[in-house]
């Protein structure tokens, strides 16, 4: 069993994400922590309180970054797409669980020095709690076993960014956080657009889901109903993109991704501002900044079925 930290912007497919690893026989969830991205911290922060209590998850909600860490993309959350409370406005009452006193990045170092080399760490929001993470402790990285990261897109089969034509939403709200993380060393898998793109889930699929799964199957339900209109609106089809799930999946099964070693670097300012640009590792660049990045894996195909059936099977 994979001992795991989700860090997240709960946000309608992070609390899908949150589930399948609640319900995967290979996972024990240690700690969820909370950024601001989808919604503000505060409705994040609840939004994951809710779904633990709602669900019985053991693991602890520690409340992370209010703000990103310097410029980003955009102002304000997408409530067009995540709803104003981030669940899709799905109603429920205030959760009587609190959250842990101590915040997110010292709960990643704390657990992450009490357990060297034994955690995963899969980080769906942007990467403000990581970075203040490594901030804290520069070690950080070799005491990991594993970072998969939802965020970013590298233009694979011409895909472009959602939240503008070059930047993935995750990174665009905090490109800094995501550069210092990307040069740390971690050893890190990138689960981008390219692939979570390809990877959607129609009515069909959550219609399925609701009658197998429970209350887990409800709940994806009812949080996807404005989700669906979003994408209706934007594309025509009623089936959306499966981001967050899809670092679980590649956490749980990566041999149903097929990646590359690259070194990436973010723009943090200027018309790219949040573009992720990958580089051949050990390409004679001329700047330091490129030659002296570390590899890590982008994910540039998946096989999408499985992932369906994988979650499908989980919950
Ligand atoms: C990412 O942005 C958020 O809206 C989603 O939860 C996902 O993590 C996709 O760009
Ligand atoms: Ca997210």
């Amino acid at each position: 069993r994979k001992r795991v930290i989700f860090d997240t912007d709960i946000g309608i497919d992070d609390a899908m994400a949150l589930l399948f690893l609640h319900y995967s026989p290979d996972v024990e969830l240690v700690a969820i922590t909370s950024v601001a991205g989808n919604a503000s911290i505060d409705d994040t922060t609840r939004n994951a309180l809710h779904v633990k209590e709602r669900f019985g998850i053991a693991a602890p909600v520690h409340r992370g970054a209010a703000r990103a860490s310097g410029p980003a993309l955009g102002e304000g959350y997408p409530d067009f797409v995540h709803g104003r409370n981030g669940l899709g406005d799905l109603a429920f009452d205030e959760p009587a669980l609190r959250e842990d006193p101590l915040p997110a990045a010292e709960a990643i170092v704390a657990l992450a020095m009490a357990h060297p080399g034994e955690l995963s760490l899969v980080a769906v929001g942007r990467l403000t709690n990581i970075a203040a993470a490594l901030a804290l402790c520069p070690r950080l990285p070799q005491l990991l076993r594993e970072v998969v990261v939802m965020g970013g897109v590298f233009g694979v089969d011409g895909q472009g960014g959602n939240v503008s034509p070059v930047a993935e939403a995750n990174i665009a709200g905090d490109p800094a956080a995501a550069d210092a993380v990307f040069v740390s060393g971690m050893p890190l898998t990138l689960v981008g657009l390219d692939v979570t793109a390809k990877t959607r889930m129609d009515e069909s699929f959550i219609r399925q889901l609701r009658e197998r799964a429970g209350d887990a199957g409800e709940f994806i339900y009812r949080t996807t109903r404005l989700y669906f209109d979003f994408y209706e609106q934007s594309d025509g089809s009623r089936d959306c993109p499966i981001h967050d799930s899809s670092a679980v999946a590649c956490l749980l099964a990566p041999s149903l991704y097929r990646t590359r070693s690259r070194v990436v670097r973010v723009a943090i300012g200027g018309i790219a501002i949040g573009q992720t640009v990958a580089g051949e590792p050990g390409a004679d660049y001329v700047s330091d900044a490129w030659r002296e990045a570390p590899p890590l894996q982008i994910c540039v195909d998946v096989d999408a079925d499985a992932v369906r059936q994988l979650y499908l099977e989980t919950l």
